[in-house]
């Protein structure tokens, strides 16, 4: 089913962080394997996810915290993108499109899973990049989050290895994934 009004899709602003924030607590242990300890997770909302934390994205060249909104205005999604491979230099080898932009976080409510937003979301991440010039994104994933990988392959994202990911002390297998962007927003390049 796709969403019969699409999200706005804007830079996050000051006001937005504490939304985002109680967003991606809510949000982020829906992104981690099954096995992983809370208090790893709790650890990592609370060094990552915090809107003290969040913020310092507002203030860093070639951070974009995104803030996504149902068409009546509620925060549902936000995105950070991170230019470059900055978000983890160890999957440099892995990345074959630039310039290339990575999408550090894509997180959408539960409630709105499903329905189509999360690809809108993309969608508005895919223009904003090929209007500025960018040829490939990409990102990284639990090897088990098996929701965002089928998401990820059907919006066009293939494959490219793994890396290794510390959440709150415990090392987890993330999948790297990657799509080229062409000269439109149309579709997978
Ligand atoms: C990842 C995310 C943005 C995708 O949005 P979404 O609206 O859930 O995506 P869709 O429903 O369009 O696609 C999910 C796919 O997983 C499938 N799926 C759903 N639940 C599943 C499950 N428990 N097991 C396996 N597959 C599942 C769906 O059928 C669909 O696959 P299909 O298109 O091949 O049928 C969203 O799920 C989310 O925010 N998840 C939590 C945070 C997260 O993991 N973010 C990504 C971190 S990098």
């Amino acid at each position: 089913m796709i969403a019969s009004l699409g999200p706005t899709v804007d830079p996050a602003v000051a006001a937005d962080l504490g939304p985002i924030a109680e967003l991606a607590a809510r949000t982020f242990p829906l992104a981690c394997p099954p096995d992983l300890p809370r208090a790893s997770i709790d650890a990592f909302i609370d060094r990552h996810l915090s809107a003290g934390a969040l913020r310092v994205h507002l203030d860093t060249p070639g951070h974009d915290l995104l803030a996504a909104r149902t068409p009546d205005g509620r925060l549902v999604g936000y995105a950070l993108l991170v230019d470059g491979i900055e978000m983890d230099p160890t999957c440099a080898d892995q990345i074959l499109h630039r310039p290339t932009v990575g999408i550090s976080k894509l997180y959408v409510d539960p409630g709105h899973h499903g329905s189509g937003f999360a690809a809108l979301v993309l969608d508005d991440v895919v223009r904003r990049c090929v209007g500025r010039g960018v040829r490939g994104l990409w990102l990284a994933t639990n090897v088990a989050n098996i929701r965002a990988r089928r998401f990820y392959a059907r919006q066009g994202f293939v494959e490219r290895g793994t890396r290794t990911f510390d959440v709150g002390g415990v090392s987890n297998t993330d999948v790297v994934y990657e799509r080229a962007l062409s000269g439109t927003a149309a579709g997978p390049g």
